[in-house]
């Protein structure tokens, strides 16, 4: 298992360095971003209490100290985010508050209704969807300058966090013997969900940029996303492998890509060693 330490970053952002459209320059793709973005905090809260149910039942001793870095940097995620998102706030977005607390009492009703390991199945679901974000913006460099460069390094430290963890989740599922059927029917129902939450969310942002009803002004965007390059449609061999039976997160091996963000990022002349106040390894 890969090194998971929690470093404990602090960006900094102001509403005055951060573009406005930072993403592309363009209110379509920065609005995505920023509704994923809204996404976070609640969202990675509920992983790491998704995980935290069962740690007690964990008793490899490498699984319990991925599980700790887990929650470390999850819980640093949500932090930053939060920062971020209210920025957003600065921004315009008025409604960006009311979007988290929308997703806090939707996932109440989640843990209400669903048992522990399908929660956890749902972590699960989810982390390999970070995951799959996070390799292709590692991996992409094209993606990574369409980012504005105040923005970019919380993405790619998340991204590679994201990387870095992406089998604990799964593994804590397996440890307590989480299986096949539930894992899948899991990944289904949480695709559609997740993409419904993201389209509310993104759909609410674009009418506050009074785009919404302008598909001239997104059309180009979801091209992008769909058909050319198609960010996502890229991905679609990835997702689907989650439905091997025999799948593990670390089939795709990203030890060597994450070798070299982690020197870029946090190596001896790293670029956001003057972000970082601790790190924490476990
Ligand atoms: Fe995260
Ligand atoms: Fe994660």
């Amino acid at each position: 298992m890969v090194m998971i330490p929690r470093r404990d970053v602090e960006f900094g952002l102001s509403p005055e360095s951060v573009p406005r459209d930072w993403c592309s320059r363009d209110p379509f793709d920065t609005t995505f971003l920023n509704a994923l973005s809204l996404l976070f905090p609640e969202g990675e809260r509920f992983f790491v209490e998704s995980v935290k149910q069962h740690k007690n039942q964990v008793t490899d001793p490498e699984l319990v100290r991925a599980i700790t870095g887990f929650i470390g940097q999850e819980a640093m995620h949500g932090k930053e985010h939060r920062a971020f998102n209210e920025l957003m706030i600065a921004h315009g977005y008025a409604e960006a508050p009311r979007i988290d607390r929308k997703l806090k009492s939707f996932l109440k009703l989640v843990r209400k209704v669903l048992p522990p390991k399908s929660q956890l199945a749902v972590t699960c679901a989810l982390e390999h969807f970070t995951a799959m974000l996070a390799e292709a913006l590692l991996r992409d460099d094209r993606m990574r300058r369409e980012m504005h460069e105040s923005v970019r390094p919380l993405w790619l430290w998340h991204a590679l966090e994201e990387s870095e963890h992406k089998a604990v989740a799964f593994d804590v599922y397996t440890a307590v013997g989480g299986g096949y059927a539930r894992r899948v029917s899991i990944m289904l129902l949480t695709t559609i969900v997740f993409f419904a939450a993201q389209a509310i969310a993104h759909a609410r942002l674009m009418a506050t940029r009074k785009i919404l009803w302008k598909p001239w002004r997104w059309g180009g965007g979801v091209m992008r996303l769909w058909i050319y390059p198609g960010f996502f449609t890229r991905l679609l061999p990835a997702y689907l492998s989650y439905f091997r039976p025999g799948f593990h997160p670390d089939d795709r091996d990203t030890r060597s890509l994450l070798a070299s963000w982690r020197e870029r990022l946090f190596g001896d002349s790293g670029s956001l060693n003057d972000r970082v106040r601790v790190i924490a390894q476990q």
